[in-house]
């Protein structure tokens, strides 16, 4: 028998595996193709007070080994989500992780307390949209501002609460003390890291916005060693992403100090890679003799 249940401040999980946020929209179009309740948790499109239109095209870029992405944070607004979107979601049979942004504390203070009493089981803040004028990265891209709008947020939220780092900065740990140190209950990380992609042809940039977040298995190396400095820099849980494509990718994060890990560009190339990394992750517990899945958190041997 093979456990992979974990606790996530205070939730409990099915399995270690979330789908990351803006890779999977509200889990619809993929419930068309498989049962997402495989799912441990499915982290929502980033929401915002009100809806909005995203950046202009092009907003996506294909690259060597990744995706360039300036979506803008484009979504219905929270209004809308609970209206439309979280009814479903709260039937679908996993966790639902709500993931909210703003432009100024006051903007996400007030989406974070629309969200009181609603069915979701966390929330987790986004402080690190590199493709936004105001708000997003700027709040996490240092420790007092970080600190700042996560106390800020702490009081007006009445589910845990998960803030979302950016790569893009000198220091991830001391962003990462900042916010446990404000009240946050879990860490995710990492955002997309900032690049931009250039037609040489018509030497212009590819995306609108000029530069982008590029996410998938490029930035893996980078991920993981953000996660593994993080997790022995706090004592709050941490949720590590980026560039996760197989079940050892997982097992990898979670050797690294990952409590659980979020699944995002491998659900753009393959619409079926939750279920299949789930599957891929048990086999690898199951050949290697690890009968509990939390049993590999911060278990690397630096000797
Ligand atoms: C976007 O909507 O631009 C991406 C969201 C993010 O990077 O947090």
């Amino acid at each position: 028998m093979r456990n992979m249940t974990i606790d996530l401040c205070g939730v409990k999980l099915k399995n270690p595996l979330i789908a990351a946020s803006g890779t999977f929209g509200f889990g619809r179009e993929y419930g068309e193709f498989y049962d997402i309740s495989s799912w441990g948790a499915i982290a929502v499109k980033g929401l915002t007070n009100e809806p909005r239109e995203g950046n202009p095209p092009h907003r996506i870029a294909e690259t060597a080994s990744g995706v360039l992405n300036s979506v803008g944070l484009q979504n219905p607004g929270i209004d809308a989500f609970l209206r439309d979107e979280l009814p479903r979601l709260a039937r679908a049979g996993t966790a639902v992780i709500a993931n909210v942004a703003g432009s100024t504390a006051e903007d996400y203070a007030e989406a974070v307390r629309k969200l009181s009493g609603a069915p979701v089981d966390i929330v987790e803040l986004n402080i690190s949209c590199p493709n936004v004028k105001r708000g997003g990265a700027q709040f996490g891209a240092r420790p007092e501002s970080a600190a700042e709008i996560t106390s800020a947020v702490r009081k007006v939220c009445d589910h845990p609460l998960m803030v979302k780092l950016s790569p893009n900065v000198s220091d991830i740990t001391e962003i990462a003390r900042a916010v446990s140190g404000a009240g946050a209950d879990a860490i995710s990380l990492i955002n997309t890291v900032t690049g931009m992609a250039i037609d040489a042809k018509t030497r212009t940039p590819v995306l609108a916005n000029v530069t982008g977040g590029l996410s998938g298995p490029a930035i893996k190396p980078v991920a993981l060693r953000m996660v593994w400095q993080t997790s022995r820099a706090v004592s709050i849980p941490v949720v590590g992403m980026g560039g996760i494509m197989t079940g050892e990718d997982a097992a990898e994060f979670l050797i690294a100090g990952a409590n659980a890990v979020m699944i995002g560009t491998a659900n753009m190339i393959d619409p079926f890679a939750g279920p299949r990394i789930l599957r891929e992750l048990e086999n690898f517990m199951d050949e290697n003799g690890v009968p509990d899945v939390g049993s590999l958190v911060g278990t690397l041997k630096t000797g």
